[in-house]
């Protein structure tokens, strides 16, 4: 075993993992904060995931964030899952905790922290949220969504099966619709998210006609490239408040590196901007 280094050291671990940016967001944050310390890409296979996760202290690292394909499989891998990583059965942050490995999953509070920087407005009791899509992303929005006190919560999905799964584990709150009803869903709705990958570059546009939805509305895309989605330009262009997905995937970063470096980061436009060069 190495020797315990002063010095943290933390990596995304994937399979791809070259088009990762946690590595853009949390090295600025090393830098910016004059904090010895690194983050570096891991390739791992799934094959490879449990022997490498066991390891992880052996190579000298404070935690890792877990990224696709890894992010299921690694509930398995781990000695302690925390409550909300069971309940959106991912996980995406690893810590250690007095030498057990622990899978979290910071997703949920990523999307809520977001929203909650940048859609002032919107209180979670001021009426039901639409949520499009039932995948993994679903997953993590929903239980924010939930733990943030939204009374009503309509999911929509093309296969109404997942949205009927989620809805099982998650309770009376979530009302199942018909992916054909998504126009008319939008009625008296105070957020509509979108987490599908419609919209994403390389994917089909999201066909959705906003008229229903009140101006007071909060309309977020968690596709984050292009930052600019049709759906947002959309939302825009009619008066609602529209909140892009580059700001949950910053949240998200925040409570790993304060883990493992210490330090509770700021999400900054200077950030943004950081991210958003390193998409280009
Ligand atoms: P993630 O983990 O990023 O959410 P995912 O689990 O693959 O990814 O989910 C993708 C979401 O986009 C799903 O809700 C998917 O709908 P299905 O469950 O029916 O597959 C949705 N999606 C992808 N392509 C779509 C399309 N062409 N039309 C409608 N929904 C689509």
């Amino acid at each position: 075993m190495n020797e315990p280094s002063a010095v943290p050291h933390a990596a995304v671990i994937g399979w791809p993992v070259e088009h990762s940016l946690s590595p853009v967001i949390h090295g600025y944050w090393l830098r910016h904060y004059g904090i010895a310390g690194s983050y570096e890409k891991l390739l791992v296979s799934p094959d490879e995931l449990s022997s490498v996760l066991s390891r992880l202290q052996n190579r000298g690292l404070v935690g890792a964030n877990v990224t696709i394909p890894h992010k299921i499989a690694a509930l398995q891998a781990v000695d302690r899952v925390t409550a909300v990583a069971e309940r959106i059965g991912a996980v995406n942050t690893l810590y250690f905790d007095s030498g057990a490995l622990v899978g979290d999953n910071s997703d949920a509070e990523g999307f809520a922290e977001n929203l909650r920087a940048n859609a002032a407005t919107w209180l979670p009791a001021s009426g039901p949220a639409v949520v499009l899509g039932a995948g993994g992303a679903a997953r993590a929005v929903v239980v924010a969504l939930l733990d943030a006190g939204v009374p009503e919560l309509r999911l929509l999905n093309r296969t109404r099966s997942r949205a009927e799964a989620l809805a099982k584990d998650f309770g009376e709150r979530l009302v199942v619709g018909d992916w054909q009803e998504r126009d008319a869903s939008l009625r008296g709705a105070a957020l509509l998210v979108n987490t599908t990958s419609l919209g994403m570059v390389g994917q089909p546009p999201l066909a959705l006609r906003l008229d229903a939805l009140p101006l007071a509305a909060v309309v977020n895309d968690i596709v984050y490239k292009p930052l600019e989605t049709n759906l947002l330009a959309q939302a825009r262009a009619r008066g609602n408040k529209a909140v892009d997905g580059l700001g949950m995937l910053l949240y998200q970063a925040r409570p790993g590196f304060h883990r493992w470096f210490g330090r509770l980061p700021a999400v900054t436009e200077a950030l943004r901007a950081e991210v958003l060069g390193a998409m280009a």
